[in-house]
């Protein structure tokens, strides 16, 4: 399966693409977390993308396409992949159009998951995620078995920096001026499929199976 995963800031991407990697067994490939690590380490990178993630702007496509062409041409990118967080913008989904071309590659579906902007404020406001794996969870929708503490690895919470109310109303800008317009573009392709994101993540599960046609 090769999969490109829409959608606004807490649409539920990375929560979806967590589950479909597992049962796909293909890599999941988030520029927003790889981002992140790079700003953790402190990296050349990661200082020059804290200034756009940090204002909620987009960091700029010559800086984001190289870091995604390198990612999928390693080995095991072969068997598939769930891109989440790119494309973003019309010459990134161009630029990827044409590195597939190269690799000999085809997506398979491009999945829409959708959800009201009031919903995505609730969720950003409410979300946490491992500061050492990154799994994200939500103090009411999603929480850990035990209070701000990993199921998975057993480190601390911590809440992302771009979950600040001011910054989640202007990435939600960023996202309907120059994202939305991809639903438009990968719908001229006959790639679009769509999932209306639901109240529970399980539910949301379903009808992005449904959408791919896997039971
Ligand atoms: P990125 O990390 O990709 O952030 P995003 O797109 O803003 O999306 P999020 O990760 O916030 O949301 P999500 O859809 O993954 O939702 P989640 O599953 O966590 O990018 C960050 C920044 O990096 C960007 O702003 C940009 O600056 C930069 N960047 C990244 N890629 C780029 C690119 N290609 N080009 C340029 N710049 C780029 O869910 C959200 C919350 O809701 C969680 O708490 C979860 O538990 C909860 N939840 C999920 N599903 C449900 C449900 N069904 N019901 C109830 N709660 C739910
Ligand atoms: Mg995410
Ligand atoms: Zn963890």
């Amino acid at each position: 399966m090769r999969l490109v995963l829409l959608g606004a800031p807490g649409a539920g991407k990375g929560t979806q693409a967590d589950i479909l990697k597992e049962k796909f067994g293909i890599p999941h490939i988030s520029t927003g977390d790889i981002f992140r690590s790079n700003i953790k380490n402190n990296t050349e990178l990661g200082k020059k993308a804290k200034e756009y993630i940090e204002k909620g702007l987009l960091v700029p496509d010559e800086i984001t396409v190289n870091i995604v062409k390198n990612r999928l041409e390693e080995e095991d990118c072969k068997r598939g992949f769930i891109l989440d967080g790119f494309p973003r913008t019309i010459p990134q989904a161009e630029f990827l159009d044409k590195i597939l071309a190269e690799l000999n590659m085809n997506l398979d579906y491009v999945l829409n998951i959708h959800v009201p902007d009031e919903e995505l404020v609730k969720r950003l406001s409410g979300r946490r995620v491992c500061q050492k794996c990154g799994k994200s969870y939500h103090v009411i929708y999603n929480p850990p078995s035990l209070e701000n503490i990993c199921d998975d690895c057993g480190s601390n919470l911590i809440q992302r920096d771009d979950d600040k109310e001011e910054t989640v109303l202007n990435r939600l800008k960023t996202y309907h001026q120059q994202t939305e317009p991809l639903i438009e573009y990968y719908k001229n392709q006959g790639k679009l499929v769509t999932a209306i994101g639901q109240e529970k993540i399980e539910d949301t599960t379903k009808e992005v199976l449904k959408a791919l046609g896997v039971n």
